[in-house]
């Protein structure tokens, strides 16, 4: 007979569980999202994610110190322009409100990297994450057109101070372009953290309240991933990183850390989740009515998306997570 096997022994005291514990948090996981419009002093509450804002970039640059000082490595940057146009042209202005806010970023905090969001979802009339060909409700996502102008933004982000470039709108050959325009216009170290596998999810919902940038009609599943797959996240993992990724991103986290994993496993640049808005929410709005603790949530769910391999977590947890893990 053998004794009997009991685990339960390493779990007997506080040192111990912490002594065998595999997965640390800390600050320098987590990337905070910023959404920045413009004016002066302004901190407008987003209403389906309570605890986050739309600031000014005043305000972002008060924000991107007090992440410094908590440890927080970086932020990325989304815009809410004073204007949008069918073709994102904010999103392309030297002056657009995300090259002011990077500007403004890195003037305060050189040391802190600086991601920029890169897609025209943001930007447009329409709220498509690219210019359209055709017209009125039978409209379509001109993919090669919509290149043109990420290349374009790209190197307006670079040029403004974004030490990363993420590009989020899963359009075909997207990375390729990108790192080459930034290539040609003298930025070839500005890295790109690629939105590879982006599935078209419902946990989207309270971002685009925040970001005001909900499609005016149609969806986005002609682009983004169809959640039932896995194996065509791995594929587009790869062409990422043929194009030129340096880093790739599975996106949500939660309802995919099955797809993190593989990524993990199969590749080797570090790879990045998104803690999205919606996974945000429902933690936030079931700890407001007391139905569960939402500080042990938090720390159980960072936790899973580190375990299941994620180098990187953008969530918009990252500001709180970091006070408590000081
Ligand atoms: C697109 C973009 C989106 C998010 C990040 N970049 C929205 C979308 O695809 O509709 C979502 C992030 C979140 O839900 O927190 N620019």
């Amino acid at each position: 007979m053998f004794p009997l096997a009991r685990p339960r022994r390493l779990r007997a005291s506080d040192g111990a569980r912490r002594l065998v514990r595999e997965t640390h948090l800390t600050p320098a996981d987590f990337v905070q999202p910023l959404f920045v419009l413009p004016g002066k002093n302004e901190r407008r509450p987003v209403r389906s994610m309570p605890g986050v804002f739309q600031i000014s970039v005043d305000v972002a640059v008060k924000e991107a110190r007090e992440l410094r000082r908590l440890g927080v490595p970086a932020v990325i940057l989304f815009g809410v322009p004073a204007t949008k146009d069918a073709t994102g042209s904010d999103a392309a202005d030297p002056d657009g409100i995300v090259q002011r806010a990077a500007r403004a970023i890195k003037n305060a905090c050189p040391d802190l990297v600086v991601v920029t969001d890169l897609c025209l979802c943001e930007y447009t009339d329409h709220g498509h994450c690219g210019v359209l060909k055709g017209t009125g409700r039978a409209a379509v996502i001109d993919n090669d057109a919509t290149l043109d102008l990420l290349g374009r933004i790209a190197r307006v982000q670079a040029d403004a101070g974004a030490d990363w470039v993420a590009p989020s709108g899963m359009m075909d050959g997207a990375v390729g372009v990108i790192r080459r325009a930034l290539d040609d216009a003298g930025r070839a170290d500005t890295a790109i953290l690629a939105y590879a596998a982006k599935y078209a999810s419902a946990f989207y919902g309270p971002f685009r309240d925040a970001a005001q940038s909900a499609p005016s009609f149609g969806d986005r599943r002609s682009h983004q991933m169809d959640a039932a797959n896995a194996r065509e996240a791995l594929r587009e993992v790869a062409l990422d990183i043929k194009e030129g990724a340096d880093m790739v991103m599975v996106k949500p986290a939660l309802s995919y850390l099955d797809i993190v994993r593989r990524v993990r496993d199969r590749f080797d640049v570090p790879v990045a989740a998104y803690n999205v808005s919606g996974e945000y929410a429902m933690v936030q709005a079931a700890a407001q009515k007391g139905w569960i603790d939402g500080d042990r949530v938090t720390e159980e769910i960072l936790l899973s998306i580190k375990r299941a391999g994620a180098d990187v977590i953008l969530t918009y947890h990252a500001r709180e997570m970091a006070r408590r893990l000081a």
